[in-house]
């Protein structure tokens, strides 16, 4: 049986992904610090491991593959805590990578959108070398996504690391979303069910491209079975505006108003993945769209208010 471990496998995407590789008959351990876990937890049926990718405890047994996950992933979790978010980048990472080469496992590294900064190219494609702002308060989560993905090439160019997948990760949406996550998807459809004001920072005329969380994971299914070393843009491309999420999010709800507050620092204007990496060398593309994926996220939100 195929031993996978899924570190930060009790966040949003983690904890779905381990439930993929158990239905495809994998054995899973999940590694997590707590630190920003879903709501739901690991998944039933994996081995729960608490602790840090910083200084990971030993893990029994042989590692066939590892998912590395962990990481504070929305804006308010890794501004709380910068210097934590580059060493999560940096030296989670290398232990990591550590450990795949101890094991002689695949190693698929979840990178970012971000890795593109504030774009100047649109959509952006994987050959984009990006742009961003160093001295920027973002930078810490950015820039730790940028070294892990070097550190993750330097271990495969280097003989130490052979099987790498790199996974770049446009916005994600759906159940096991934490609801004060802080990003937008959760803080619009919570503040619609409790009747408050949606909140937009900037004009709102700024874009997000959204993906459903079961159609990322199945790219990243498909990625890791895959021979593909290169980065590859895993997002949906259907792109928005803030105001024409607000807009389909009060539709499905409620209109309760919105409220402007000032744009944060290097805010990127447009997000949109070019994904035909994905469609040529994967075969992968999104199937479900928001109308459709918001369906069972805003049930999972108000089952959570219910409970
Ligand atoms: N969800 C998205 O839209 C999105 C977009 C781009 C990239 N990603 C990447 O995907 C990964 C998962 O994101 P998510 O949305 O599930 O976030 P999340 O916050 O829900 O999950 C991250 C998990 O990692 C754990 N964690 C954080 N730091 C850790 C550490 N040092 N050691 C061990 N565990 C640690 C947290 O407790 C949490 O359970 C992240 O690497 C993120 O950067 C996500």
């Amino acid at each position: 049986m195929t031993r996978a471990l899924v570190t930060g496998g009790a966040g949003f995407v983690g904890r779905t992904l381990a439930s993929r590789l158990l239905d495809e008959g994998f054995e899973v351990i999940v590694l997590d610090n707590l630190s920003s876990p879903s709501p739901l937890g690991p998944p039933e049926g994996v081995t729960f491991i608490e602790g840090d990718v910083v200084d990971p405890p030993d893990l029994p047994g042989t590692i066939d593959r590892i998912y590395h996950l962990a990481s504070p992933a929305s804006p308010p979790r890794y501004l709380l805590d910068p210097i934590g978010t580059l060493l999560t980048g940096a030296e989670g990472t290398r232990r990591m990578l550590d450990l795949a080469e101890r094991h002689g496992a695949r190693f698929l590294f979840a990178s970012t959108s971000e890795v593109y900064g504030d774009p100047t190219e649109h959509p952006q494609r994987e050959e984009y070398t990006g742009s961003v702002q160093v001295t920027s308060t973002r930078a810490c989560y950015d820039e730790a996504k940028r070294y892990a993905e070097a550190l993750t090439y330097a271990y495969h160019r280097q003989n130490r690391v052979a099987e790498i997948r790199v996974a770049r990760i446009f916005n994600t949406y759906g159940p096991a979303m934490a609801p004060d996550d802080g990003r937008v998807v959760s803080n619009f459809v919570n503040q619609a069910l409790a009747g408050r004001h949606l909140t937009i920072y900037g004009d709102g005329s700024q874009t997000r491209s959204f993906c459903y969380v079961d159609d990322l994971v199945e790219g990243l299914w498909l990625l890791s079975n895959s021979d593909v070393t290169d980065p590859v843009n895993i997002g949906n491309p259907e792109e928005m505006s803030m105001r024409q999420l607000a807009t389909i999010i009060a539709e499905e709800i409620g209109d309760s108003g919105v409220d402007y507050f000032p744009l944060p620092e290097s805010d990127p204007a447009r997000r949109r993945p070019d994904i035909t990496r994905a469609r040529t060398l994967l075969g992968w593309e999104p199937s479900i769209g928001l109308a459709e994926g918001l369906v069972p996220t805003i049930h999972y939100f108000r089952s959570l208010i219910d409970a």
